[in-house]
């Protein structure tokens, strides 16, 4: 992959996207307004690399990967002749108005605006843009080198052509972007997420199951097939008929559990309660050193994942 790429906030999200664009080929300029956020961004970059090659996930050396990411404190030198601009600023609104309003000045006429957010809507902060036809979100899960879903969020005004564009950039990358077809608050992954923690909530607050039950539902059950399969194909093969035939026989006792299920508060006492169990499994100052398990959990799972065949899509 050839083009180059402009990536804007190099804190977590913003170096995790440099290392998926500079895997793939590309040159990556990666800009932060902190000073201290470019300079610490080299030997964080490398420590990640340096993962990926101990579980074999790329095949080059570390610093060959490392070499085409230009730290750049001058924004409009970071943006030159760029592609794709992958935004990944502070979550708020002024912020992701502001910055869109500078890179929208200051790129190719023709480059992708895309922002990470995890909750904004495009059609908030690109409304009064000249180039709003280019400026969508495209929004990862963390970290982007090792999970690939990008979620493909245009405003009303994108144009068919850049989300296209979008697309193709991101695939050629090594992702797997899903479209929008509607802007929604929490876009598909999120609003999915919230759904299970919900019911988690709920079923622990009424006193029916513990904390580490409530993961083990996912950890040993659920998330197993959920790692290569969806809700809609994991329910296709659940009945000896497939999909209509499973709606048939359960799909009436789903929607009256659905109809008693209410949105939970996330009250602190609540909250207060499931933390206790958490920190007894776990005490807060493990939490970093159980997050760089957690990554190499993952690392090992997508080294098995690539051992198998993957649907096109
Ligand atoms: N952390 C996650 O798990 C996750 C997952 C998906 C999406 N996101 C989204 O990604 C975005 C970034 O999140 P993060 O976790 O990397 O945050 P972060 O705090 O780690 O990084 C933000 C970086 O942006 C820099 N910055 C702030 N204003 C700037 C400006 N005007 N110009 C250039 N740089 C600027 C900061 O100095 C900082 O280094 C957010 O919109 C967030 O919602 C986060």
């Amino acid at each position: 992959m050839q083009d180059r790429i402009a990536i804007v906030g190099a804190g977590l999200i913003g170096r995790a996207w440099a290392i998926v664009f500079a895997r793939a080929g590309c040159q990556v300029r990666l800009h932060d307004a902190d000073p201290h956020a470019l300079a610490d961004c080299q030997r964080l970059l490398l420590e990640n690399i340096g993962d990926l090659a101990g579980h074999g996930l790329i095949t080059e050396a570390p610093a060959a990967v490392l070499a085409r990411i230009k730290p750049t404190a001058n924004l409009a030198e970071t943006l030159e002749d760029a592609a794709l601009v992958q935004e990944n600023v502070r979550e708020t609104l002024e912020a992701k108005r502001a910055i869109f309003a500078e890179m929208d000045a200051l790129s190719a006429p023709d480059a992708i605006l895309a922002s990470s957010t995890s909750w904004l809507m495009a059609s908030e902060f690109s409304e009064g843009l000249p180039g709003r036809h280019r400026v969508m979100v495209g929004h990862p899960v963390n970290p982007p080198y090792l999970i690939p879903l990008v979620e493909v969020a245009p405003a009303p005004w994108t144009s068919d052509a850049a989300v296209q564009r979008a697309h193709a950039l991101y695939r050629q990358a090594g992702q797997s972007p899903v479209l929008l077809r509607k802007e929604i608050t929490g876009f598909l992954l999120n609003r999915i997420q919230g759904a299970v923690l919900n019911e988690a909530l709920n079923l622990y607050a009424g006193g029916y199951a513990s904390v580490q039950d409530l993961d083990k539902v996912l950890k040993d059950g659920l998330g197993l097939r959920w790692s290569f399969m969806g809700p809609f194909e994991t329910i296709d093969l659940n009945a000896p008929a497939g999909l209509l035939d499973y709606a048939r026989r359960y799909g009436p006792t789903y929607r009256d559990v659905a109809r008693g299920q209410q949105p939970n508060d996330w009250d602190d006492a609540l909250v207060a309660r499931i933390d206790a169990e958490r920190r007894e499994a776990l005490p807060a100052t493990e939490l970093a050193a159980r997050a760089r398990w957690r990554d190499n959990r993952l690392m090992a799972l997508v080294a098995h994942q690539r051992t198998q065949a993957r649907d096109a899509d």
